[in-house]
């Protein structure tokens, strides 16, 4: 009877022993090879997780994703072609300078509307009508390679 408890025992701990590997290897987290950084929306919004550059710039979607929608938009940061030179991008800070509503980028009229007060704002920031009386703040942006980078 003893001899068979001691079995038990034995066989017992070294099943529990031959399963921790798999146990650890169950609940370790998983890296995904493929994974990839969010992707920019058909109506030019993207996620908020950009991934950070060289030199403070920061993408915010790609050069086809802002041709496609006519914009690019994020909570921080807004960026259309300028009206008067498209080869040229403009970023601003979408925050309205009057109440702090998020304005929008009207792609047929090429300015910023704000829905709260109708402020409008030009593709530089500037105000075209009020309430708002300051512009909005701008950043630096350029396009590498395919992707088009702020510098917040
Ligand atoms: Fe934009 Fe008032 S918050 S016009």
């Amino acid at each position: 009877m003893l001899k068979r408890r001691s079995f038990l025992s034995y066989f017992s701990i070294g099943w529990l022993v031959s399963c921790f590997p798999v146990a650890l290897a169950a609940c370790a987290p998983k890296s995904d090879p493929n994974a990839q950084a969010p992707t920019t929306g058909d109506k030019g919004t993207t996620k908020p997780a950009a991934t950070k550059t060289t030199e403070g710039f920061t993408v915010v979607g790609s050069v086809a994703a802002l041709d496609k929608a006519g914009y690019l938009q994020t909570k921080e940061v807004a960026v259309a072609r300028d009206p008067a030179n498209p080869k040229q991008l403009l970023a601003v800070n979408p925050k309205c300078t009057h109440q702090g509503c998020d304005v929008k980028w009207a792609v047929g009229e090429k300015k910023y509307e704000c829905p709260c007060h109708d402020s409008d704002f030009a593709a530089d920031g500037k105000v075209l009508k009020g309430p708002a009386t300051t512009s909005l703040a701008t950043y630096p942006v350029k396009i590498v390679g395919t992707q088009v980078l702020v510098k917040v």
